[in-house]
């Protein structure tokens, strides 16, 4: 066991302030990485704050992050994919059973024994798993991604949530040129969901509740952008889309979506709010359409959509911080206030 610089709340009404905890010693298979940077997601400010008790309690003291990326500082003697001194990331998931038809179809998010990259039983050190605002990270080498080279590392980090959780449910869906696509939400998720909807050549048709995002939606590759509270606009979508994807961390009204799909179209979830959502039968059923999750994803597709990244130029429009400015970019993202993700600078651990 060593010792590594993280920082952790300590109950739901706590702030996040700095600590030390302990991070195995590598074991054959495992990378060690010293972390550059994190992205602050909002499922991080959920679990801090307990907000979702009912599915997943959180266990204090709590150190969130799940968007990592770093250099290789030590790899174990079986490791084949890293050296030290490469460049490498981590997203949600550090381990999982690795034998399962899930994992072995590489879709190892769906694997009955994962383990999340924090506030998961940690099998090696007991407790909990801690995540990614912290100096270092010692992970097996199958949950370590290759970054590409000519990345920018601050606007890379978030990639391994905001990223994969936005491409995968539009590769699922058959998101192409020729589809009309709507993103509701832009924030950290929704952002990256018009830069990759974009990419893929579909209309991409942004829905925010603040105005002032209009021009960014457009720059970011938006081809129309709807303000949801106005029911006019919103009326002229009836029907027309093949995709919407929800990005939205707070309960609203997905029957107003749901309309807006055309026949046999899709509505999938991402965002993950703390309370149910009410579904108006006939909005479905007229339609035939359907309503999907969809979490995170594959090792294999979050490689694929970090190659896709490196190939397209695309990376996360960030806002740096220092770790010191948590506690004040938390505030900021229950106002939706943030364009369009907070990453942490973790170099400003190093005076802690
Ligand atoms: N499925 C997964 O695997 C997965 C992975 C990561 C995150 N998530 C979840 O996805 C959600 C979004 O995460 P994020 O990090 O992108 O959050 P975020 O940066 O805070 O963005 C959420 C956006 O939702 C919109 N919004 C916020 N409150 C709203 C309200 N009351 N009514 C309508 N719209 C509202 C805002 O967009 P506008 O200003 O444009 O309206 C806001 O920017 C969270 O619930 C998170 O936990 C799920
Ligand atoms: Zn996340
Ligand atoms: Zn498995």
């Amino acid at each position: 066991m060593h010792k590594a610089k993280a920082y952790s709340a300590a109950s739901a009404t706590s702030p996040l302030a700095s600590t030390t905890i302990a991070r195995r010693d590598l074991l054959d298979h495992d990378v060690q990485i010293e972390i550059l940077f994190c992205g602050i997601c909002h499922s991080d400010l959920h679990q801090v704050r307990n907000e979702w008790k009912e599915v997943m309690p959180t266990v204090y003291p709590c150190v969130p992050g799940h968007e990592i990326v770093g250099r290789v500082t030590k790899v174990g003697a079986a490791v084949t994919k890293f050296k030290a001194g490469d460049l490498a990331a981590v997203g949600c998931l550090v381990d999982s059973d690795q034998t399962c038809p899930e994992c072995k179809a590489g879709l190892e998010q769906f694997c009955p024994n994962i383990t999340l990259t924090y506030n998961f039983p940690d099998k090696h050190l007991g407790g909990v798993t801690y995540g990614g605002y912290s100096d270092s990270i010692v992970v097996t080498e199958r949950f370590v991604l290759r970054v590409p080279e000519n990345m920018d590392l601050a606007g890379t980090a978030p990639l391994l949530c905001a990223g994969i959780t936005t491409y995968s449910p539009m590769r699922h869906w058959g998101v192409t040129k020729g589809k009309k696509v709507g993103v509701v939400g832009l924030g950290g998720l929704g952002h990256m969901a018009v830069k990759f909807a974009h990419a893929l050549g579909a209309h991409t048709v942004v829905f925010t509740t603040s105005p002032g995002k209009k021009d960014d939606a457009l720059r970011l590759g938006a081809d129309e952008v709807v303000i949801s509270k106005n029911a006019n606009e919103m009326a002229k979508h009836a029907f027309s889309f093949d995709f919407i994807l929800d990005a939205v961390s707070a309960d609203h009204d997905i029957n107003a979506y749901i309309q807006l799909l055309r026949r046999d179209g899709n509505l999938t979830l991402v965002g993950a709010p703390e309370k149910p959502l009410a579904v108006a039968a006939f909005g479905l059923l007229f339609g035939r359409k359907s309503l999907s999750g969809s979490p995170i994803g594959g090792l294999p597709e979050t490689q694929e959509m970090l190659d896709f990244c490196g190939k397209n130029g695309i990376t996360a429009d960030v806002e740096v911080i220092p770790i010191q400015k948590v506690n004040e970019a938390y505030e900021r993202l229950v106002k939706a206030d943030v364009k369009y993700r907070f990453s942490i600078d973790m170099a400003s651990l190093k005076s802690e």
